[in-house]
């Protein structure tokens, strides 16, 4: 880093930016030394300090190998989803299917279904991917993203959950990825003020059955079963509190062969149910 853009960082220390988001933003902004980008710069760190993810003010960030573009429009990807990612894999690859039919059901940024495509493809899979979605804006960037990244063998789905697939896809799907929104009201409301940039949609789901935002999981842990291929495979996100929920919903859909896994930090986080 030059002596002006460490100038630059110690300025926004200064104002109160964590030192690593500083040099970020120096990063970012401060393309190869053009100094004149520093009103930019400004700019940006206030609205950081105003209390806007990094992630907007940037506008793209990594998810897995992949540079997504971003924007308050979709869900910032997690890192648990990143991880969901990985369970996907290895569930696949226990399935042996040569060219695999993906769905990812609320695609938001595209982040878990282009990850997966893109990681097959570098193992010799050629899988085929339809992305769906509720929100039209999602859409649009998920969109935008497999593009970026040249990923071709996508569909984009408007749709509720299931309602508008092709029911040509039914049995026919060898992996079902899901992130839905999983959020109770009443935690939403008690949650980090960051989290009020991201699309409320993305993030609140329904109470059911006593449990708080269990409505959308339920929908979509119930409907999986059918339109999933014989020994295909349901890999979905969920809060820490759903476990006995989505064991309990997956048993009752009829899936046999279910589990749940912890994330990196030891909470409960990711349902594998296999028809
Ligand atoms: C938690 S975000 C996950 C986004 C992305 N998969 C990720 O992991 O970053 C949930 C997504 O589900 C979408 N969604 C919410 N309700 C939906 C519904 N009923 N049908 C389809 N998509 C829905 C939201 O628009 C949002 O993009």
């Amino acid at each position: 880093m030059t002596d002006a853009n460490a100038a630059l960082v110690s300025e926004l220390v200064d104002a109160g930016l964590d030192r690593r988001e500083a040099r970020w933003l120096v990063e970012e902004f401060v393309v190869g030394g053009d100094l004149g980008a520093a009103g930019a710069l400004r700019v940006a760190a206030k609205r950081r300090l105003d209390g806007e993810p990094l992630q907007y003010i940037i506008g793209h960030w990594p998810f897995r190998t992949l540079d997504l573009d971003l924007d308050e429009r979709v869900l910032i990807p997690r890192p648990e989803s990143e991880e969901l990612v990985g369970v996907a894999l290895s569930e696949l690859a226990r399935g042996k299917v040569v060219a695999p039919i993906i769905v990812d059901l609320g695609c938001g940024s595209g982040a878990i279904g282009l990850a997966l495509l893109k990681e097959l493809g570098e193992r010799g899979v050629s899988a085929s991917l339809v992305a769906v979605d509720e929100s039209f804006d999602a859409l649009e960037v998920a969109r935008r993203n497999a593009l970026k990244h040249r990923l071709h063998a996508v569909s984009f789905v408007h749709s509720t959950w299931f309602e508008a697939l092709d029911t040509s896809l039914r049995s026919h799907v060898d992996l079902i990825v899901a992130n839905p929104p999983y959020v109770g009201d009443v935690e939403f409301a008690g949650l980090d003020a960051v989290l009020r940039y991201e699309p409320r949609d993305a993030l609140v789901a329904p109470d059911d059955g006593g449990v708080a935002g269990f409505g959308d999981l339920r929908v979509i842990i119930t409907e999986a079963f059918d339109w999933l291929a014989p020994g295909g495979v349901l890999v979905c996100e969920h809060a820490d509190t759903h476990r006995p929920a989505v064991l309990q919903t997956a048993a009752s859909a009829g899936f046999l062969d279910v589990h749940d896994h912890d994330d990196s930090a030891g909470h409960p986080r990711v349902l594998v149910a296999r028809r």
